[in-house]
């Protein structure tokens, strides 16, 4: 089978590979899309501390299941299915309340196992979830970058007295917009970002109103309009915006964020405590593939919004270079296997 594997950092190949065979518990995919997200350029470009070389990326995938292993009712071949990344041991203290994201073994496919930038992906059964017939292909390939999305929204519970401020409209924030908009019925929705295009973006998602913060300032917008936001989504992930949000926050709001950055950010616990702030991070998914399927099954969501591009796998050198340097044309890119 063919596979997109990074040897290295900064090599990237197309391999020939065996076909893996499922394991007990687990299924084969036979993938037909995956989309290129932030992290798979981060492993290829050897900036993420989780990876191991060689790896075969992609953890956003989509396609049927095509072989079972031990244990698993052989009825599920031919299922249209999507792939939970995040792999747990099911035991340790983060499973066993239910966020088995944080799990102490954790296992993330492409990250840690190889992922599904490749014809074949082997998986724990109960990560393959079914795709009802509603959802097309397309589509069930971006249940993933949306479950980040929701899971951030199931720690924020955002509700309809909310006015939501978002930092960065790239994926991330792109899909946090569609759902504060299309699932939890916001009151207001502000999104903030340096690049005019992904603003537009940020409009056609469900954003009421946009700020390019690098022309403008924002707090002066933001007062001068007298907002005060209830609920701030940090998902551009700048050391310099959790002290930002802590000052622009309504008393009794909460922020959310999902940046990984190492470099340390001032803030004090007096911004947080007069006000009572709730801080909630989030990482990946716990167990948000239903959730998401439903959301998409009910049209809540607009997943096909976001595909800009998409390329056959054996372009990937290309559909990595567009992903990475054109941020103001592409927001997903799905490869085609
Ligand atoms: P992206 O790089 O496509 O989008 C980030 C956006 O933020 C860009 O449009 C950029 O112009 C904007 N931006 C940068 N600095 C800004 C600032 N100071 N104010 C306002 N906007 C600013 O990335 P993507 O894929 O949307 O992911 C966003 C972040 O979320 C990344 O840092 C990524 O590491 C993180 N992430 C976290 C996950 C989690 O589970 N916690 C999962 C996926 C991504
Ligand atoms: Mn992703």
């Amino acid at each position: 089978m063919k596979s997109v594997v990074v040897q290295q950092p900064e090599r990237l190949v197309i391999e020939e590979r065996p076909q893996p065979q499922p394991q007990a518990g687990e299924v084969r995919i036979r993938v037909q899309h995956a989309g290129i997200c932030g992290s798979d350029v981060h492993i290829y470009r050897g900036h993420n501390p989780f990876a191991r070389y060689p790896r075969t990326i992609g953890h956003e995938f989509f396609g049927h299941i095509d072989a079972v292993g031990a244990g698993v009712d052989a009825a599920r071949i031919g299922e249209r299915v999507v792939g939970d990344p995040v792999v747990s041991c099911g035991c340790c203290y983060p499973c066993r309340v239910g966020r088995p994201n944080v799990c102490r073994e954790l296992q993330v496919i492409g990250v840690h196992r190889d992922g599904g930038f490749s014809e074949y992906v082997t998986l724990p059964a109960q990560n393959a979830h079914r795709v009802p017939a509603e959802i097309s292909d397309d589509n069930a390939t971006m249940v993933e970058p949306f479950t980040i999305a929701a899971n951030i929204c199931c720690q924020l519970q955002p509700a309809s007295l909310d006015v939501a401020l978002v930092y960065g409209a790239g994926p991330m924030g792109l899909t946090t917009v569609q759902a504060l908009r299309g699932v939890y019925g916001v009151k207001e929705i502000i999104v903030a970002d340096r690049i005019d295009e992904r603003l537009a973006m940020a409009h056609a998602c469900g954003a009421d109103r946009t700020v390019n913060n690098e022309r403008e300032d924002l707090a002066a917008i933001l007062t001068q309009a007298g907002i005060q936001p209830t609920l701030i989504v940090d998902a551009a992930c700048h050391p310099s915006i959790l002290p930002e949000a802590i000052a622009l926050a309504s008393p009794a709001a909460r922020i959310g964020i999902m940046g990984f950055s190492a470099e340390p950010c001032t803030i004090s616990q007096q911004g947080i405590t007069s006000k009572e702030l709730t801080i909630f991070s989030s990482r990946l998914n716990s167990n948000r593939f239903p959730l998401v399927i439903e959301w998409m099954t009910q049209k809540k969501i607009s997943p096909q919004t976001l595909i800009t591009h998409q390329f056959p796998y054996t372009d990937v050198l290309a559909a990595m270079e567009v992903f990475e340097k054109d941020q103001k044309q592409c927001c997903k890119v799905l490869l085609k296997f």
